[in-house]
């Protein structure tokens, strides 16, 4: 497996995820490890360190040293964490060559006009704003490479950009700004090797609804009742096939969904 095409083009990479102490994210650190374990660099980023300290340490059990994993804290709400964050980096981690952009978050179900404004701020704060905050500070690092620059740019959208549901606006909204600004920026980029590609999930089950129901666990489950949703490493698999093409191959655009779903709201629900 570690010969394969795939794990010798990542082979020496250093891959940077934000979001990724859970869900997607989580997942995204082990699949790149498993991939290319004999010469790989994670810088692992989210606002819970000792969630990101555990899965460095489960990676590194694992796969063994030929992966060098880095967990770092960073809020990527926070634009003066993004902005000093590149230069924080020890020299051997700053040769980033992917950047997966992850971190992400719902918040509420509330229909318009009664969604709180903390939560408004909080999901595009999170999801756009830091999303292009993290791009922008990465970018100058793959400009800086021969040939007008090099390197990934993996945002991951949602099905909610493409096709929004009522008591998700702001969600929606959050993802359909990732879509247009990924759009735009491969063809800001079109003259380098930058390539930037976008994921886009359908239901998928991490810890993404605890979080919108602030951490009521039985709401969190009743979204799934009846379905067989997606997992996390399912979308991790298809992150690592995108970074793992050849150089002139951009896979720009992915919509995924488990069998039971054919749009945000359209779900087949065994009776249970
Ligand atoms: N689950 C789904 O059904 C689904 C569907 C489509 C798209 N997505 C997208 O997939 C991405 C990952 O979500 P998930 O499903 O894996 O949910 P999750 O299990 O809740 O993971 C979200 C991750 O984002 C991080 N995060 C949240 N706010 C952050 C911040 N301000 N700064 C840094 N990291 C932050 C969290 O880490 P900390 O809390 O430790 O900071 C966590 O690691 C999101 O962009 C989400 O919108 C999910």
């Amino acid at each position: 497996m570690s010969t394969s095409a795939m794990a010798k083009r990542l082979e020496g990479k250093t891959v940077l995820i934000t979001g990724a102490s859970s869900g997607i994210g989580r997942s995204c650190a082990f699949e790149f490890a498993r991939t290319s374990p004999k010469d790989l660099k994670l810088v692992l980023t989210a606002r819970r360190m000792d969630r990101l300290r555990e899965i460095a340490a489960e990676i590194q059990a694992e796969v063994g040293d030929g992966v060098k994993v880095l967990p770092v804290e960073l809020d990527v709400a926070n634009p003066e964490q993004v902005r000093g964050f590149v230069a924080r980096l020890p020299e051997e981690f700053r040769g980033i060559d992917v950047l997966v952009n992850n971190a992400g978050l719902v918040k509420g179900v509330a229909r318009a006009p009664e969604i709180a404004e903390e939560d408004i701020n909080i999901m595009f704060q999170t999801n756009v704003t830091g999303l292009i905050n993290m791009t922008q500070a990465v970018l100058p690092i793959f400009k800086a490479r021969p040939g007008g620059g090099a390197g990934d740019i993996i945002n991951i959208g949602s099905i909610a950009g493409r096709d929004p549901y009522a008591g998700g606006s702001i969600y929606c909204a959050t993802k359909a700004a990732v879509r247009a600004f990924t759009d735009a920026l491969r063809k800001e980029l079109i003259d380098t090797r930058i390539r930037v590609m976008e994921i886009d999930p359908g239901q998928v089950e991490t810890e993404f609804s605890v979080v919108r129901f602030y951490g009521d666990k039985s709401k969190a489950d009743a979204v799934y009742a009846g379905c067989d949703p997606l997992t996390p490493d399912d979308i991790a698999e298809v992150v690592v096939f995108v970074a793992g093409r050849r150089q002139n191959v951009v896979v720009a655009d992915t919509l995924i969904f488990p069998s039971h779903q054919a749009a945000a709201g359209v779900m087949h629900r065994k009776q249970t």
